[in-house]
């Protein structure tokens, strides 16, 4: 579904993606593990064109991402980034219908009101929150709204930077399970960015590694704590000795 190719990427002096290749098989859940800083949600920006590669290619179901109807390849895409990043000045039910009021095939503002009450609850928010503004819910609350409007148009692709981040043990299981039923339920292509070692194992098919520019480790999530590689050994077990070094 999504073919990166020796992708390049920097900013001024620093070299953030320095040819990463990956592939992303269709229907299926990858997880994005990596160090704070090694290029996780860039790759993510890079993908959706928010932020524009030096060099290489990306294909989205076998069309570059680049040029073409901007809108229509967006509109395949759902994101929940790393912040939550929702608007202030929209209630929270208006956040998460946010795209289902715009473009050629918008809903009424009652029937977008459904979905997003529908949505809400399926991240674990009743709808009393629905005429809430984002400033009036805690970190986690907003992280889910987030995540409720990431869903809101059943996209065929889905990011998700960081979508346990700051939530409770038994919330980032309920998130997880929702990734992982959305995935095979909805055969939905999902990409995950996350430094919880639990969420990988629940969520992901597939594990890809980004460290120095590159994809370190690419395979099967069943295959990670046998891969005999110093790198993601480090990573995933928390040694704060290793070949990475911890001041970067
Ligand atoms: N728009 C930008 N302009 C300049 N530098 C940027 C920009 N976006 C990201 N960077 C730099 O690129 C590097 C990678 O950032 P990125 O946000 O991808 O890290 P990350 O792997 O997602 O980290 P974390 O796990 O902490 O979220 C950082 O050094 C950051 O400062
Ligand atoms: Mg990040």
């Amino acid at each position: 579904m999504i073919a990166l190719h020796d992708v390049h990427k920097a900013f001024g002096a620093k070299r953030v993606l320095s040819g990463v290749t990956l592939e992303m098989p269709k229907g299926e859940s990858m997880v994005i593990i990596g160090g704070s800083g090694t290029g996780k949600s860039v790759l993510l920006k890079c993908i959706l064109g928010l932020v524009v590669p030096d060099r290489g290619r990306i294909s989205v179901d076998g069309q570059p991402a680049e040029g073409g109807d901007r809108d229509a390849f967006l509109a395949r895409f759902g994101m929940l980034f790393q912040g939550a990043a929702l608007f202030d000045s929209m209630t929270v039910w208006e956040n998460v219908a946010f795209r289902l009021r715009r473009g050629r095939d918008k809903l009424p503002r009652p029937a977008a009101r459904e979905v997003a009450v529908e949505k809400l609850r399926r991240v674990g928010l009743g709808p009393e929150v629905a005429d809430l503004y984002p400033a009036e819910l805690s970190g986690g609350m907003q992280k889910r709204v987030g995540l409720a409007r990431a869903i809101a148009a059943d996209p065929e692709i889905i990011f998700f930077d960081e979508p346990t981040t700051g939530l409770d043990p038994i919330m980032a299981g309920v998130i997880n399970d929702l990734i992982r039923e959305i995935v095979t339920e909805m055969g939905v292509t999902a990409m995950t960015i996350t430094h919880d070692m639990s969420s990988v194992r629940a969520i992901a098919d597939r594990v890809a590694m980004l460290h120095d520019g590159v994809i370190q480790w690419t395979g099967p999530v069943g295959e990670m704590d046998r891969s005999g590689d110093p790198y993601l050994d480090q990573f995933i077990h928390g040694r704060a000795d290793g070949p990475i070094a911890a001041v970067r």
